[in-house]
């Protein structure tokens, strides 16, 4: 059955954005207030009810390394600092909505384990309220110290006013029983719960205590395990989660999740090929999988969702969300749902998430692929959205050069209602028109414009209504000055400074 895809033109949507084009890369956006350059999404609904939402999400890629808000039509909402990130996502703060994501010093072409960084939690006015910044001393391939310890992979708040966090350290292990010398190098993947009000540390959990190193999927080749610089990423862990009093921890190299109780012991394991501790259904198979979590616990059952990635290095099997029933008394999986566009696989090779929305439509990044699909809770397509070129077979993923990839570690389709605190609306005059934007906000619907010879003498001109993230106006011929109003509900929430109009 041919597919019904609605196609929007983006030229009808996007508000005043400039849409940029240079040969061989993603079109992107554009703005005379702000040097944001989001990527330009290619937008295609069935029709089907689709959930309320912002997306929430990371594209890394040549033109900008920023965590972004754009709106379900493309438009920029909020665009965060131009560094890598990775997790950018609405959470609950001791019952209040936060925006948190990871970000790392540089802008690096691939985030790698090894990519220290930070987690910094915003609230509603984009003021940074915490910045989690565990130093462990650890020490990066190049020897060098990582400062801030935390990798993109965790980032996750928890209802206990904690937050879980990944680290990655180097360390040495017996690797005889992979083939390797006995005292080799390699990844020690390990999650921490840290008290986000004292940043004390109150739980660390590390792999290599608990998980022989030969459960891995992972080859040992070449120099791989010889030397600090080429550690063995054995385990790769990439998500962690709250299960009762333990955790819920994933492994994307040993194909596996595991049920982790308060003192670290392991309780069960679910195993993508075998079932581990389960019998597991061939159609719920995974592997190379992501961002495992459980929902609706009881001490008897559990449901689980997964990104099953189902490929590494060579794209051969179409990636899905899978959610799964997990009877915890006679170790059964069954299938509850696969979440694939028949018509159109994505073959992910890395990253990528699978969420619950609100309306209980279900949301996929692809990671390193770019693109996002929502599918309703029977699994049907509703939306795909793209956000920069497909690999094809991988041949235009070239890391060194930048030109041609773009992805986002996850992606979330969310609410979020936010008015910048620490800045106004920016403005700017330009080829004899006067634009008007503010990074972040969610409630401007109108813009006031007033003009004067004098500050004491600003009169109010026009009010014109909010075109996506920037919006024009005209600027009146004889007068020197002009301010702008961002309007709500008919209250000015914030003038801008005072421009000067000709210079
Ligand atoms: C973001 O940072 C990168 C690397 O420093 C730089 O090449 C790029 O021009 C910046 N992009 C924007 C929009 O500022
Ligand atoms: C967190 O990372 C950002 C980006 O590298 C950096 O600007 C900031 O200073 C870091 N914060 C801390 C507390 O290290
Ligand atoms: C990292 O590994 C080194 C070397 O094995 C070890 O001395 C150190 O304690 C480890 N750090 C953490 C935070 O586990
Ligand atoms: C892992 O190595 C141990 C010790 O050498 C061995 O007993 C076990 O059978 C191995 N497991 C696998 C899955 O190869
Ligand atoms: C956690 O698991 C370990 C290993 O099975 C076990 O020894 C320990 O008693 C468990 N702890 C709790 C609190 O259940
Ligand atoms: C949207 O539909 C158009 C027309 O069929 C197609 O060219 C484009 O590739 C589609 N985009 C996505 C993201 O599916
Ligand atoms: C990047 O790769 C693409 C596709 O292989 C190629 O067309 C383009 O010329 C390359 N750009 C640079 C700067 O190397
Ligand atoms: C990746 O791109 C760089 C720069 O364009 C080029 O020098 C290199 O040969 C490319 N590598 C591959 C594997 O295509
Ligand atoms: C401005 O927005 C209001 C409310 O959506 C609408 O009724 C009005 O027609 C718009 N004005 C213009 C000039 O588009
Ligand atoms: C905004 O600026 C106008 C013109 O200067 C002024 O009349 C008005 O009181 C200001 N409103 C707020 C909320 O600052």
């Amino acid at each position: 059955m041919p597919k019904l895809f609605v196609s929007i033109s983006i030229w009808g949507i996007l508000g005043l954005a400039s849409v940029q084009a240079t040969s061989g890369a993603w079109p992107y956006q554009t703005f005379r207030t702000e040097s944001f350059e989001p990527p330009v999404l290619d937008i295609n609904r069935t029709g089907a009810e689709l959930a309320e939402g912002f997306f929430v999400f990371t594209p890394q890629g040549p033109r900008q390394n920023s965590p972004v808000i754009m709106t379900d039509c493309g438009d920029l909402v909020w665009s965060g600092p131009n560094v890598s990130s990775a997790n950018l996502v609405v959470q609950s703060l001791n019952g209040t909505p936060v925006l948190s994501f990871w970000q790392a010093p540089a802008v690096v072409d691939e985030v790698t384990p090894f990519t220290y960084g930070n987690v910094s939690i915003l609230d509603d006015t984009y003021t940074e309220i915490y910045n989690i910044c565990p130093d462990l001393n650890l020490i990066a391939p190049d020897g060098s110290p990582s400062g801030c310890s935390l990798n993109a992979h965790e980032s996750l708040i928890t209802p206990r006013g904690t937050i879980l966090v990944t680290v990655v350290n180097i360390t040495t292990a017996d690797l005889t029983s992979v083939g390797g010398p006995a005292v080799g190098w390699v990844n020690d993947d390990m999650f921490l719960e840290i008290d986000i009000a004292t940043m004390e540390i109150l739980f660390k959990w590390r792999a290599l205590d608990h998980v022989p190193i030969n459960t891995t999927k992972a080859i040992l080749t070449g120099t791989d395990g010889l030397s600090r610089s080429n550690p063995f990423d054995w385990f790769h862990m990439n998500s962690v989660d709250v299960l009762g009093e333990g955790y819920l921890t994933n492994s994307r190299t040993t194909w596996s999740s595991y049920a982790i109780n308060s003192t670290g012991g392991i309780d069960w394991i679910l195993e993508g090929s075998t079932g581990g501790d389960f019998s597991l259904p061939s159609a719920a198979e995974f592997a190379w999988q992501h961002d495992a979590r459980v929902y609706n616990v009881t001490p008897s059952s559990l449901v689980l969702s997964l990104f099953n990635n189902f490929n590494s290095q060579t794209p051969t099997y179409p990636s899905r969300g899978l959610l799964l029933y997990l009877d915890l008394d006679n170790h059964v999986v069954k299938l509850i749902g696969a979440y694939e566009d028949i018509e159109d696989q994505t073959y992910s090779i890395s990253q990528g998430d699978f969420t619950q929305l609100e309306n209980n439509n279900w949301f996929v990044d692809y990671g390193d692929v770019p693109q996002m699909k929502e599918f309703g809770s029977a699994g049907d397509v509703r939306m795909i959205v793209q956000f920069g070129d497909l690999p094809v077979q991988n041949s235009l993923k070239n890391f060194s050069n930048s030109t041609v990839y773009e992805m986002s570690y996850r992606a979330y389709k969310q609410g979020w209602e936010a008015t910048p605190g620490v800045y106004g609306p920016a403005v700017t005059i330009a080829n004899s028109k006067g634009y008007v934007s503010w990074n972040g906000d969610t409630r401007t619907t109108q813009w006031i414009i007033f003009a004067g010879k004098s500050i004491s003498s600003l009169q109010e001109v026009a009010t014109v209504n909010r075109t996506g993230f920037e919006t024009s106006f005209s600027i009146p011929e004889d007068e020197a000055i002009i301010q702008v109003g961002a309007v709500a509900d008919e209250i000015i929430l914030r003038n801008s400074s005072v421009i000067k109009i000709w210079e």
